[in-house]
């Protein structure tokens, strides 16, 4: 890696970055967490990367999500709890479906930082800084809330640290069973006033896991199926944490980004020479990056060479994210453009951002449909590009929201208010969340059909 440097970043345009007005507490906080342990070991964030090249040879699906912004107030048990054990729900009927593996990533445990479309919000006459999340600055429009805090990234370490604990318990103590994780869904679908159109597929799994026991095939004797892996992701965007907890692998002798296992840009930091772009060429774990309808074919391609120039499969994400009526327009293009220069990266769809609306109360909403109609569009460009989907990103909670509209259970703009409770964006609940595996686990299942024929029929 040419002339890169955990801070090599610093000599390069910065945006949706924070103006501390201490230069000496921010250096001193970060110095600080330097020296704080890391929070993920190279050693996973390589097997994420073996496991996601799978997926980019089509042997496997992405499946990313949590908030759209952690909260310190939000900061419970329960909450992670309920997130991770609605990601385990959806990646069971997914795998089933797809007969495929489900490499599960959360946006948990470090998804602190927001970019703003504007540098300051004006309320009542005031002027204050926008609020850029929990790691910057405070939600409150009061005194010297919004003034960003660097004792927050310590704050945000000690969280994420706490949150990534926990997550490494339930992933491997037992809680995440295959059999307990098909239990609840079974009762999903109980619940589910869209019951039937789920039954049978549920019923399907519980076939399988039946006829593996008879065979001897059963958590007690096989330890896959006690637990599963789980990782951790968040948008890269305060780069003075990220690079806080930029370590040198021991190992390898490679730069690893130690705050999570994979790393995002977003649609408005990607600029080819800007910051972020400069520190995410740098570090050894896999990443990804925003893909919007502002991106044209060729930049994209350079983009990719930046961030991924050996080709490297599992390395490189790209999540497309065009709202349900802009996929069309601007993803064959793209598809057919990486596909025509051999560039090896892995599509995800996030089928949340291009769908954001203000319902008619003032809530800024997602109706379900429009998200579930991205996921169709996106699945049918890629079949007839011949590209592989694969991976599907979300804003979703396992609580019981009401931020989305739609869904089985029907929530509408005069519903909204009764549990609205997110920081940011309006984010998936725990039964739409499920539903819509649901529904991509049907697509997925057509779209390895699909393939598999093509290639008896070439072969
Ligand atoms: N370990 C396997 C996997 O991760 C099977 C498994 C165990 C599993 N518990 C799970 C799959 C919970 C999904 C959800 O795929
Ligand atoms: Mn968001």
């Amino acid at each position: 890696m040419t002339n890169w440097k955990p801070d090599s970043w610093r000599n390069f345009p910065k945006v949706q970055m924070p103006q501390y007005p201490d230069a000496a507490t921010l250096a001193e906080a970060e110095s600080r967490l330097s020296n704080y342990p890391p929070l993920v070991f190279a050693g996973e964030a390589r097997r994420l990367k073996e496991q996601l090249a799978n997926v980019a040879a089509g042997n496997g699906f992405l499946l990313q999500g949590g908030d759209c912004a952690e909260s310190f107030a939000e900061f419970h048990p329960n909450n992670i709890r309920d997130t991770f054990r609605v990601m385990l729900q959806m990646a069971v009927v997914m795998t089933f479906a797809a007969s495929c593996p489900v490499v599960k990533v959360g946006r948990m445990a470090g998804q602190f930082a927001k970019p703003r479309s504007s540098d300051t919000e004006i309320s009542g006459g005031i002027e204050m800084p926008s609020y850029r999340g929990d790691i910057i600055n405070s939600i409150r429009f009061e005194g010297d809330a919004r003034q960003p805090n660097p004792e927050r990234m310590v704050q945000a370490y000690s969280q994420a640290a706490a949150t990534l604990n926990l997550l490494r318990a339930f992933a491997q103590g037992g809680y995440a069973n295959l059999m307990s994780v098909h239990r609840w869904n079974l009762a999903f679908v109980e619940d589910s006033p869209a019951s039937e159109k789920y039954e049978e597929l549920a019923e399907q799994i519980g076939k399988a896991l039946e006829f593996m026991q008879a065979c001897g095939i059963d958590p007690d004797s096989v330890t896959q199926l006690q637990g599963t892996d789980f990782y951790t992701s968040h948008e890269a965007l305060l780069l003075g944490y990220e690079q806080a907890l930029t370590r040198v692998d021991s190992t390898s002798g490679d730069w690893y980004d130690t705050s999570a296992h994979l790393l995002w840009i977003g649609d408005r930091t990607r600029q080819l020479d800007g910051a972020h772009v400069e520190f995410m060429r740098g570090i050894s774990n896999p990443i990804a990056c925003k893909v919007g309808p502002t991106t044209k074919a060729d930049e994209l391609l350079k983009l990719i060479d930046a961030l991924n120039p050996a080709n490297e499969a599992g390395r490189l994400t790209l999540i497309t994210r065009f709202g349900a009526d802009g996929v069309e327009k601007h993803l064959p293009n793209l598809l057919r453009t990486v596909k025509r220069e051999g560039k090896n990266i892995i599509w995800s769809c996030d089928p949340m951002h291009g769908n954001t609306v203000k319902a008619s109360t003032g809530f800024k909403t997602r109706p379900f449909e429009r998200v579930l109609r991205e996921v169709r569009n996106v699945f049918a460009a890629h079949r007839a590009e011949g590209s592989y989907a694969g991976g599907i990103h979300l804003e979703l909670t396992g609580q019981n929201v009401t931020e989305c509209t739609g869904g089985a259970i029907d929530i509408t703009d005069e519903t909204l208010g009764s549990r609205y409770h997110t920081h940011c964006d309006p984010r998936l609940n725990a039964s739409q969340s499920i539903e819509l595996a649901f529904e991509v686990a049907e697509a997925l299942k057509d779209e390895r059909r699909a393939i598999a024929n093509a290639q008896a029929s070439a072969g």
